[in-house]
């Protein structure tokens, strides 16, 4: 089979915080692999932005070795890194005076998209978004791209939308949450929408609880006072759980365009039922003999934040009326593993007995590792011995799928990237998104706080705190096994 390459038009690409992490380990390396995919057009400039001193020579250096660290084999292709690297540029810029700005608009003269990544910290937002405005280098035809975490709770987000809006329209900022470009993700909507099996069975009459699981092995050692200031709650429920319950959950839109995607998104959100405190569990990784605990890691040893949660959701419309949403993330788990799986009721009356009887269909959609999906179908035990049944997996693993192609799964982020340059906004979040999914998690974090929630413990390389167990089991369910 071969990929077919969707051609995007010459840009400019500027990268604040272009000396950055985020910069030297996904968005050059990835923008280096949609290069070598022959996806980059003539003439295609990235412009590295930040407040180091150096030269655009400097600045190639510094990626070639970050490409050399994290691009993986197709780093060894010199002839194709110097082509990449003769393609970038650099500017010491102060984002909040005046240096390097005239620098900077005096390198973007040509009348290209242009696209401004803004990988620093949210406070900087505002300055950044005013001086780009202030000397005349942003025009109504730029995109700006932010990252989580956008805000840390629906004031602070609503605060940055506002301060973004001053200066851009909605159709001009792309949101990013890596989660959504995703492969399998994606493959989601493709797989519900241009199908005609699975939407007549998506809802409450065949559909009897749904889990979304997002299980980390790491800790959060190195990024620990991040973390400790924001749990798993808004780390990874807020926004990459809540993308995931959106999409598996949402009507099918009229078509497939940015906003009526995303309004059936919001209708989610909007219509999930606050959530009881009874239907949620916290938890903390202990130490092992290898590894730190989490208190250690956050260097807080009174710390009462998440590494873990677990919950049982409720969407209030017609067709989800009444079946479970049930959700899970954590660091430090048994095994890194996400998936979402639809289980399927039991069968209204069965024609075999006993344990024969007892069979359930199961769509599971994996995220990673092993990209792809299998329907758990039930069938005849081959051989003698009668009406035995057995539940076998009909397996879509994307890698024996797509066989050669699959190797060349485009990672989320340079996915993301090549969408925002062709200006489509489907895969990332509007902002009446990310405050309505604020006001859904505020409440229930500030009821933690004003309780002083203490969150359980839990073994490092376990299922997370015995109580999530328990949040399935009094519901006589129980969570898919965490298996990478
Ligand atoms: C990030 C979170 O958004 O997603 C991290 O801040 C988390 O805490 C990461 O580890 C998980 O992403 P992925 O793609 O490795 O599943």
């Amino acid at each position: 089979m071969v990929s077919r390459v969707i051609p995007v038009d010459p840009f400019d690409l500027v990268i604040f915080g272009g000396t950055g992490d985020l910069a030297r380990r996904k968005i050059l390396p990835g923008l280096y692999r949609r290069f070598r995919a022959g996806q980059m057009p003539e003439g295609a400039r990235i412009i590295g932005a930040a407040r180091s001193e150096m030269d655009a020579e400097g600045y190639r250096q510094l990626i070639s070795a970050a490409i050399a660290e994290f691009g993986g084999t197709e780093a060894e292709d010199q002839a194709s890194l110097a082509a990449f690297l003769g393609g970038l540029d650099y500017v010491t810029i102060d984002a909040t005076g005046d240096g390097g700005w005239k620098d900077l608009a005096a390198l973007m003269s040509r009348d290209v998209v242009r696209a401004f990544y803004f990988s620093v910290a949210p406070a900087l937002f505002g300055a950044l978004a005013e001086r780009l405005h202030a000397h005349g280098i942003a025009n109504d035809q730029s995109r700006i791209v932010v990252e989580k975490p956008f805000g840390r709770d629906l004031a602070s987000a609503r605060s940055l939308n506002q301060t973004l809006a001053a200066h851009f329209d909605e159709h001009q900022i792309y949101r990013i949450d890596h989660y959504l470009g995703k492969e399998t993700v994606q493959n989601l909507m493709a797989v519900r929408f241009g199908n005609v099996l699975f939407e007549p069975l998506w809802n409450n009459h065949y559909v009897d609880h749904i889990q979304i699981t997002v299980a980390e092995t790491v800790g959060v050692g190195g990024r620990g006072s991040y973390y400790d200031k924001s749990g798993a709650m808004r780390d990874m429920v807020q926004n990459h759980l809540m993308q995931l319950l959106c999409l598996i959950a949402m009507e099918p839109p009229s078509h497939f365009d940015a906003d009526a995607v995303r309004d059936e998104k919001l209708k989610v959100i909007r219509a999930l039922q606050p959530l009881d405190p009874h239907h949620v569990v916290r938890g903390q990784y202990d130490a092992s003999t290898e590894s730190p605990s989490y208190r250690e890691d956050a260097e807080n040893a009174r710390s009462f934040t998440e590494s873990f949660v677990a919950m049982k959701c409720h969407i209030a419309n017609w067709r989800w009326a009444g079946v479970p949403f049930y959700l899970r993330t954590g660091k430090r788990l048994k095994a890194r593993s996400s998936e979402i799986a639809v289980v399927f009721q039991d069968l209204g009356h069965s024609i075999f007995e006993g344990d024969e009887a007892r069979h359930r269909n199961i769509l599971s959609i994996r995220l990673q590792p092993n990209e792809g999906m299998d329907l758990q179908v039930t069938i005849k035990e081959p051989g003698p011995g009668g009406m035995r049944l057995i539940d076998v997996p009909l397996d879509m693993t994307f890698a024996d799928a797509l066989g050669d192609d699959a190797g060349d799964v485009t990672d989320a982020y340079e996915r993301l990237i090549m969408d925002v340059i062709r200006g489509n906004q489907t895969l990332f979040m509007r902002g009446d998104e990310v405050e309505a999914a604020w006001a859904w998690t505020d409440p229930i974090i500030a009821g933690w706080e004003a309780r002083n929630d203490v969150p359980k413990h839990y073994d490092t390389g376990s299922n997370g705190p015995e109580d999530a167990m328990m949040l399935m089991h009094r519901d006589g369910r129980r969570w898919r096994e965490i298996k990478g």
